[in-house]
C-alpha cells in the first residue's frame, strides 16, 4: 500500500498483481490553493442592526476609522526584516544587530553567544557543544532575556537538550511573549490555534498579521513568497530547488548577462528580483533602482510603475511624490492599470497632486478594478468600509474586499479576518478569523528564517537547515513542519538530530517525525497524513498499529486523498484496523475514482479482487491473491529489471489475461472434480 514509487507504471503492474498497491501518480501532495467560498449563510442579513456597527448614514461612521485606517502612512525606513528578537542578526553578519533599549546588557550578550554557538553547533553536528550552548542560552533566559526564553521554549518543547515538556515550551513562551516578543507570540498563537482556543488565538494573530502588514507596499503587492517546500511526495523537490539558488542560479546569471547587453525586459526582471528578494535573493532596493531605471531608458514601460511606487515609499531612493505620481500617471497612459491604485492612493492622501480628490481617487481605483486589478477591489472595499468618499455600504464593502482575498492580497484578507471577527457584514467566526489571520502574520519578517534554512539546506548544512525548520516548525508554519521531518526521515541517520542528552536516538528522531508530519497534516498536508498511516502500517519506526493507520488514512482521506481512500478501502477488504466490510470496501474504491481518475486501474482491480472475495470466498484465486504479498517484493524486483522501460497498458493487459487464465483453469478443474459445479453468472463487474 502506498509505496509512491511516483511516475512509474509498473506499479499498475504491481497492483494486479497484488491488488494491494495503489500508487496514484499525482503530482506532490501539495496544500490547496486558498480559495474562500463563503455562503449566504455567511452573510448578516441586516448589517446595520449590527450593535457595533453605526449605521451607514450617521455622522459616527467614522468614528473607529483610525481602526480601520488602511491609507496610514508606512514606515519604509524600518527595515521590515528586522524584529526585536529575530534570529537573523545572528544568521546574517551584513544586517546590524537589533538595537534594543539595552543593547550591551550581561544576558543580552550571554544569549547571542550562546545562540550563535547553537547554530555553529548544529552546523558541525557537535553535540557536546550544542549542549554547553542551550546552557548559555538558559542562562540568559533565567536573568530574563526575552529572546533566550523563546529560544529556550523551542529546544524545550523540542526535547533538545532537555526533557522534551510542552508545557515548559509554554510557560516560556508566554514569558517571552508578555516581554513582547513576536516570534514567542507566534508560537502560542498557533498552540492555541491547534487547541482550538480561537479567542484567544484570534487576538494574537491579529496583533501579529497587523505588524506583518506595516511593511508591506501601497499598490503592488509583492508575489507571495512562501517557504520553498524541499520535497514532493517522498523525494527531493528538485526544481523549485534549482530556482532558489540566488546568484549562484543558472538562469539568474543569463538574466544578469542580457540585462548587462541593454535588454530591457531582462533589466526589469533584474529589478523584480532584487525588489522582492526573489529566488533566493537578497532584497536589494538600490540594485532594484538601478535596473528599473535602465529598463526604463530602454523603453520597458511596466518598469515606471514600480518606480513611481519606489519613490512613493522613498525605497532605495529619497521619498518624492512629485517623482511618484510622474511615473505612475506614465505607467497609467500605457495602460499599465494597477498604476491606477497607487494613483488613488496619492490622491486619497492628497500626496504630490493639487489637492486630495475622493471623487477622483476613487473613480482610478475602480478603473483598477474593472480591469481585472486585485488592489483596485481591496481599495474600493476600503473606501466603503469606512466611508471615504462614498456612502458607507459593508456589503459593497465585503464584496469587493472578497474579490482581493481570492486574488491573494493580504491586506485584504486582513481585513475580512477582522469583518469575521467583529462579525461586521459577515457573522461572527472566531475560527474563519483565526485561519485568515494566520495566513497573513505569517508573512510577517519572521518568516525570512525559511530563507536562511533553505541556504543552508543548498549548501549541504543540514544540522543548521533542520534546526531552522524546527524553528519555524514551532511557529506553525506548515512548509516548515514538512520539511523538518522530511530532513529527519530523510538524512535524519547522520549526526543532526539533537534529542534529550547528545544525539537523537532513533525513537527521538522517529518520534519527532512524527509529530512534525503530525501537524503539517493538520494543516491540511494531505501527504503528511498519508505518511503516517503508511508509517503505521508498515511499522516504520513505530509499533505496527492497523487502527492508527486506519485513523491516519481517515484524516487524509477527509481531504479528499484518493490514495488515502483506495488504502481505507483495503483495509476494509482485509479487515486490517478497520471492520472487515466489502460494501465500505466498494465505497471507498468508488470514492477514489471519484476524486482522481487516475485511480480509475488500480481500483478496477481491487474490484475485481473484492468481487472475487464475496462471490467465491475460499477460491483458489483468493488465497492465491492472498499469498501474493508474500512474492510480491520478488515480483516486484523482476518488474523493475525486465519491464521498466515498456512497462504499460499492454503488459499490465496480458498480465490481467493471464491471472483470469490461471482462474478459469482452477475452475475448470474444480467443476470436473465436483459432481455439482457451480454456474459463475458472468465476468466480474
Ligand atoms: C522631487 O522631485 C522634483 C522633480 O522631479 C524636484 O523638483 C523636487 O525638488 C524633489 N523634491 C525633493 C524633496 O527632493
Ligand atoms: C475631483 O475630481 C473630479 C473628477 O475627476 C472632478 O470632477 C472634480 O472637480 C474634482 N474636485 C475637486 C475639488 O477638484
Ligand atoms: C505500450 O508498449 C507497446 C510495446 O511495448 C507499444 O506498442 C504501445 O504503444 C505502448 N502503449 C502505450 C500506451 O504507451
Amino acid at each position: 500500500m502506498a509505496r509512491f514509487l511516483l511516475h512509474r507504471p509498473l506499479l499498475l503492474l504491481a497492483a494486479i498483481s497484488v491488488a494491494i498497491v495503489a500508487s496514484l501518480a499525482r503530482p506532490a501532495a501539495a496544500v490547496r490553493p486558498f480559495v474562500l467560498v463563503l455562503s449566504v449563510d455567511d452573510f448578516l442579513k441586516d448589517s446595520s442592526a449590527h450593535p457595533s456597527l453605526p449605521s451607514a448614514d450617521s455622522a459616527g461612521a467614522d468614528a473607529d476609522a483610525d481602526e480601520w485606517d488602511d491609507f496610514a502612512d508606512d514606515s519604509p525606513g524600518a527595515d521590515p526584516l528586522l524584529s526585536p528578537s529575530s534570529w537573523v542578526p545572528l544568521l546574517d553578519p551584513a544586517s546590524s544587530p537589533p538595537s534594543g533599549d539595552e543593547p550591551d546588557s550581561p544576558a543580552d550578550s550571554l544569549f547571542v553567544a550562546g545562540a550563535r554557538a547553537m547554530l555553529s553547533a548544529a552546523s558541525e553536528g557537535d553535540d557536546a557543544a550544542f549542549i554547553t550552548a542551550a546552557a548559555q542560552i538558559e542562562a540568559a533566559a533565567t536573568a530574563g532575556h526575552p529572546g533566550a526564553q523563546s529560544a529556550l521554549a523551542f529546544l524545550s518543547g523540542a526535547g533538545m537538550t532537555r526533557p522534551a515538556s510542552r508545557s515548559r515550551a509554554f510557560l516560556l513562551h508566554k514569558f517571552a511573549a508578555d516581554a513582547g516578543d513576536l516570534q514567542s507570540k507566534m508560537a502560542i498563537a498557533y498552540s492555541y490555534f491547534r487547541q482550538e482556543m480561537y479567542e484567544e488565538a484570534v487576538t494574537l494573530y491579529a496583533e501579529l498579521a497587523e505588524a506583518a502588514l506595516t511593511s508591506s507596499l501601497i499598490s503592488k503587492e509583492p508575489p507571495v513568497i512562501e517557504p520553498i517546500r524541499l520535497h514532493s511526495g517522498t523525494e527531493e523537490n528538485k526544481e523549485a530547488l534549482r530556482k532558489s539558488r540566488g546568484e549562484d542560479d543558472e538562469d539568474f546569471q543569463i538574466t544578469e548577462y542580457q540585462a548587462q547587453r541593454g535588454n530591457a525586459g531582462a533589466m526589469y526582471k533584474l529589478g523584480l528580483l532584487y525588489y522582492y528578494g526573489l529566488r533566493g535573493l537578497r532584497r536589494d532596493y538600490r540594485k532594484a533602482f538601478h535596473w528599473f531605471s535602465k529598463a526604463v531608458e530602454k523603453g520597458d514601460t511596466r518598469a515606471m510603475e514600480v518606480l513611481g511606487e519606489i519613490y512613493a515609499r522613498g525605497a532605495g531612493v529619497e521619498r518624492n511624490y512629485t517623482e511618484a505620481y510622474k511615473w505612475l500617471a506614465l505607467a497609467a497612459k500605457q495602460p499599465h492599470y494597477s498604476a491606477y491604485n497607487g494613483l488613488g492612493y496619492l490622491y486619497v492622501k492628497g500626496y504630490g497632486v493639487e489637492k486630495k480628490n475622493l471623487t477622483k481617487a476613487r473613480e482610478y481605483f475602480k478603473l483598477a478594478a474593472d480591469n481585472k486589478e486585485a488592489g483596485g477591489h481591496y481599495n474600493l472595499g476600503v473606501l466603503y468600509l469606512k466611508g471615504i468618499g462614498v456612502k458607507r455600504d459593508i456589503i459593497e464593502a465585503c464584496n469587493h474586499l472578497l474579490q482581493a482575498v481570492n486574488a491573494g492580497q493580504p491586506k485584504a484578507i486582513y481585513q475580512v479576518a477582522k469583518l469575521f471577527q467583529k462579525g461586521i457584514g459577515l457573522k461572527r467566526n472566531l475560527h474563519m478569523a483565526t485561519m485568515l489571520y494566520k495566513s497573513v502574520a505569517e508573512r510577517g519578517p519572521w518568516s525570512s528564517l525559511s530563507r536562511w534554512a533553505l541556504e543552508s539546506y543548498l549548501k549541504g548544512d543540514l544540522g543548521k537547515a533542520l534546526l531552522l525548520y524546527s524553528r519555524m516548525a514551532d511557529l506553525g508554519y506548515e512548509v516548515a513542519q514538512s520539511n523538518a521531518a522530511w530532513i529527519l526521515d530523510r538524512y535524519g541517520d547522520q549526526s543532526i538530530c539533537m534529542g534529550e542528552s547528545g544525539f537523537c536516538t532513533d525513537m527521538e528522531r522517529h518520534l519527532r517525525s512524527h509529530a512534525l508530519w503530525w501537524q503539517a497534516s493538520e494543516q491540511g498536508n494531505e501527504h503528511a497524513a498519508l505518511l503516517i498511516g503508511d508509517a503505521y502500517y508498515y511499522g516504520r519506526g513505530v509499533a505496527r498499529d492497523y487502527e492508527r493507520a486506519a485513523e491516519a488514512y481517515m484524516h487524509a482521506q477527509s481531504q479528499s486523498n484518493a490514495q488515502a481512500m483506495f488504502n481505507l478501502g483495503y483495509m476494509h477488504e482485509h479487515g486490517h484496523g478497520l471492520p472487515l466490510d466489502l460494501h465500505l470496501a466498494k465505497r471507498y474504491y468508488d470514492q477514489a475514482v471519484a476524486v482522481d481518475s487516475a485511480a480509475k486501474l488500480p481500483v478496477m482491480l481491487a474490484l475485481t479482487s473484492l468481487w472475487l472475495r464475496k462471490n467465491y470466498a475460499d477460491s483458489f484465486l483468493v488465497r492465491f491473491i492472498d499469498s501474493l504479498p508474500e512474492i510480491y517484493p520478488v515480483v516486484e524486483e523482476w518488474v523493475e529489471d525486465v519491464l521498466m522501460d515498456e512497462g504499460n497498458a499492454t503488459i499490465l493487459t496480458l498480465f490481467a489475461c493471464l491471472v483470469t487464465v490461471l482462474y478459469l483453469r482452477e475452475r475448470q478443474r474444480r467443476q470436473v472434480a465436483a459432481a455439482n459445479p457451480q454456474q459463475p453468472d458472468g465476468a466480474p463487474m
